[in-house]
């Protein structure tokens, strides 16, 4: 028996991958089909799938070409599968010619001609067409736009206040100004993605929740982290139990590339600390802890008062059982980790611990330490802009980001600019 083995994502089936299945199975007497898990397909740079594993696999089986479907999870499977399965023929499609020569040690490879004129990324552009326009100036707003070139069917198209042309906003202007923006948009019938805070009072906030939901629009943060695959798995490993029941959350973030603003005219044109980082910061802290903290104090080093405009804000929570810190500079310098600590051990992100592909979970004795590493491409912003068209798509907010924690950090910076802060 000729034993055929072939390899893809399946995601949105159509006629060039039956066409590659029928030939793959023409090849020999039983074919094995491998489908690539969700995030085996991260690591290889497919952010865009529209399916799950499961309705992929059901895909395939529909088909009745498959002998057998496995799922590719890891790379260098392929030889561990050749040998498990006693694979005779490795088939794919002529788009891969060379890429698995390396294969010919272990069985036959053979590339089949590829199917003029389909493929999965150009059925999703056909079917999302979602046109983004942008609010803000400044490298957020460039580094958006880089970021949707790698998102099928979202386009970035320039757009005026009247917003007439796009279908979503991406908000990134000067925080002060977020509720108005993000206000206008949605009164327009545009789904907005908001640089966090979305807005600088909680009121303002849930209004503009509110609006959102009664308009069926999309209202999103705008927190790269949240969509950072480490970052989402810490959250699990951290509410797992494994270090524990976790008593401390201590994020810092700090960044000094701005320090040098002498001129009130420029800070004026600037984020201060608490917004610039304050969300980032406050994220593990809500996210593990939750919003109901019992009390905070917030401490400030201002670089000009009158402005509001601080150096450096430490503030800090406490909860019931636990407590939390986060620390936010422009104007000052710090290691910009995250460590959640548990009363059987603690997770350490190195700095920059927002844009982290690795984290590790560390014991008492070393020997017991578990080091986890992910993919992380564009910073998390493209896997943000995947979830935002998502949830567009499927009228449903935002599972990464709760509206509970937006509302909780508009409410802490509206008493960082209210309330009696502690100066140092
Ligand atoms: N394939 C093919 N002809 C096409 C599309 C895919 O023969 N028009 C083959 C690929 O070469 C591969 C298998 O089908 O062997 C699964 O491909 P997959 O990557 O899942 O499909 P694509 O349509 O290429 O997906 P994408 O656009 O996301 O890259």
């Amino acid at each position: 028996m000729v034993k055929v083995i072939t390899y893809g994502t399946y995601d949105l089936l159509h006629y060039g991958h039956i066409r590659l299945l029928e030939r793959a199975k023409a090849l020999g007497d039983y074919l094995i089909v491998g489908i690539t898990s969700d995030d085996y397909d991260k690591t290889r740079g497919k952010i865009n799938n529209q399916q799950s594993l499961m309705e992929r696999i059901a895909g395939v089986e529909a088909t009745g070409l498959a002998d057998e479907i496995i799922v590719e999870e890891y790379e260098g499977q392929k030889i561990d599968d050749i040998r498990r399965y006693n694979v005779d023929i490795f088939t794919v499609g002529s788009d891969w010619v060379g890429k698995f020569d390396y294969l010919n040690e272990f069985c036959k490879v053979i590339y089949l001609p590829r199917t003029e004129g389909i493929s999965s990324s150009a059925i999703r552009a056909e079917k999302r067409k979602l046109r983004i326009g942008t609010m803000g100036d400044g490298g957020l707003v460039r580094k958006f736009i880089r970021e949707i070139g790698f998102v099928n069917g979202v386009d970035h198209v320039n757009c005026g206040t009247d917003l007439e042309n796009v279908d979503a906003v991406y908000v990134a202007s000067l925080p002060e100004n977020h509720y108005h923006d993000v206000k206008n948009a949605l009164l327009r019938g545009k789904h907005v993605i908001c640089e966090s805070p979305i807005a600088l009072r909680r009121e303002q906030c849930e209004e503009l929740m509110a609006l959102a939901q009664k308009q069926g629009l999309i209202l999103t943060d705008a927190i790269k982290t949240a969509y950072s695959t480490a970052y989402s798995r810490l959250l699990v490993v951290a509410k797992s139990g494994r270090i524990g029941e976790i008593i401390s959350v201590d994020a810092t973030c700090t960044s000094m590339q701005d320090c040098s603003w002498k001129q009130d005219a420029d800070l004026t044109q600037k984020q201060n600390s608490i917004c610039a980082w304050g969300p980032t910061a406050m994220l593990p802290v809500f996210q593990l802890l939750g919003t109901h903290y019992k009390q905070k104090t917030i401490l400030t080093r201002f670089l000009n008062k009158e402005l509001k405009f601080d150096a450096y804000t430490k503030i800090d929570f406490v909860y019931p059982n636990a407590v939390a810190s986060v620390k936010v500079a422009k104007a000052a310098k710090a290691e910009g980790e995250l460590i959640i600590t548990g009363t059987k051990g603690y997770i350490y992100v190195p700095a920059p611990w927002w844009k982290t592909d690795y984290f590790e979970v560390r014991f008492e004795n070393p020997a017991d330490n578990k080091r986890f590493f992910y993919q992380l491409d564009g910073e998390g912003i493209r896997y943000e802009i995947v979830a935002f068209a998502r949830a567009i798509e499927r009228k449903r907010g935002n599972y990464s980001i709760s509206q509970e924690t937006s509302t909780a950090i508009c409410s802490v910076i509206e008493d960082y600019y209210n309330a009696d802060l502690m100066e140092i």
